[in-house]
């Protein structure tokens, strides 16, 4: 469990450990015997990148049922034609999901309430941005609202539906037979090592502040309290019932992510795209984590930190008194900005 890997924290976040995940570390492959054979997943962002691979990766073992969960019913059809054309025998659906709204997210999970099962939930979808931008019904900035704060709602619903299915399914089945525990990953990343979210007063604020925008720390930032939330919320959740986690793809190319650059015409044109063809991993290879993440880790990986296809520590900070008061703080007004009772996960 992240929890107990302190002491490997701080290697994971220097350059020389990003050089060797990049380089040396491999997927461990999936036992012959995975088969995912009436089975259903959910996948946000599914249309491109990680997600649209990470949804060929778990129809190639079978997959029944996939949601892949879009904000645009069009590139959702077009991801789904490509789908259907290789895999003719799974039911392959869209549903539309603007993370960038709380409304839809809700909507989006009252019609997952109509699914028989849900095994599997990769909350992939997520932004960066060379601009501060405004969400414009929250006021919330952009890259916040949508990697955070939305992702955290998407998770608090989906997991409390995935746990009520089990139940469900565990009463209604033999006890030689136990229903099986479904996971849900959230999708986060390495930079999390490289994020700084020093504050004593409000965490909102700290991330809605133009003058502090940086392209990338922002989405580091993000991504640590991600990270945070879903530890917490672990702790509330009993692993029986449905297992949660963060998985990282690792610095992956053939995606989207970032395509609009850093604001410097030389690193954008020259820099970048030498620096991701000699260092990113091929889309396969970074989805590879999520269908780890979902399929080998088990309880083990319940509130930790799956990448490089195994359990690595959290963000150093995360392990300080101090990073201890920014999870409790995060947790408190992430619940008040949600409108949700503190004990919405304890029972
Ligand atoms: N690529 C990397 O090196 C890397 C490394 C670590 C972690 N990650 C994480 O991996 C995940 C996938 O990223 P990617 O690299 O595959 O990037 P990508 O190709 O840009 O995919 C991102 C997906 O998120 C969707 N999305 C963005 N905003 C949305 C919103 N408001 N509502 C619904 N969907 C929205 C996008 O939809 P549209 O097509 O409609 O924009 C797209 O389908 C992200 O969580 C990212 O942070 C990536």
């Amino acid at each position: 469990m992240s929890s107990k890997l302190e002491k490997d924290a701080a290697w994971e976040g220097t350059f020389l450990s990003l050089l060797y995940r990049q380089f040396f570390l491999h997927p461990t492959p999936l036992p012959d015997s995975t088969r995912l054979e009436g089975q259903t997943a959910i996948i946000t962002g599914a249309n491109s990148g990680l997600g649209f691979e990470a949804s060929r990766q778990l129809l190639q073992l079978g997959l029944s049922h996939l949601v892949i969960a879009v904000r645009s019913q069009k590139k959702g059809e077009d991801a789904v034609g490509r789908l259907r054309g290789e895999f003719p025998n799974a039911k392959i659906e869209v549903s539309v999901l603007d993370m960038a709204d709380y409304d839809s997210i809700v909507a989006f999970t009252q019609r997952c309430k109509d699914l028989e099962n849900i095994d599997y939930a990769i909350l992939n979808a997520a932004m960066q941005s060379s601009k501060f931008e405004r969400n414009e019904k929250t006021d919330h900035e952009a890259v916040f609202q949508t990697n955070y704060l939305s992702t955290a709602l998407l998770t608090l619903l989906l997991a409390a539906i995935m746990r009520e299915k089990k139940r469900q399914k565990s009463k209604s089945e033999s006890s030689s037979s136990p229903a099986r525990v479904p996971v849900l990953s959230v999708v986060g990343s390495d930079t999390m090592y490289m994020a700084d979210v020093r504050t004593d007063g409000s965490i909102f604020e700290f991330m809605d502040d133009p003058a502090r925008y940086a392209k990338v720390q922002q989405y580091a930032n993000s991504k640590l309290l991600l990270m945070m939330f879903v530890s917490r919320l672990a702790e509330k959740t009993n692993p029986e019932d449905v297992i949660i986690s963060v998985c990282n793809p690792g610095f992956t190319g053939g995606t989207s992510l970032g395509h609009d650059g850093l604001g410097n015409p030389f690193i954008d044109r020259f820099f970048l795209p030498i620096f991701t063809r000699i260092m990113a991993r091929p889309t396969p290879v970074g989805a590879s984590v999520y269908t780890h993440a979902l399929l080998m880790e088990k309880e083990e990986s319940h509130g930790s930190f799956v990448s490089d296809w195994a359990i690595k520590p959290y963000a150093p900070v995360m392990y300080t008194p101090e990073g201890r008061s920014t999870i409790n703080r995060l947790w408190d007004e992430t619940v008040d900005e949600l409108g949700l009772s503190s004990s919405i996960w304890e029972s």
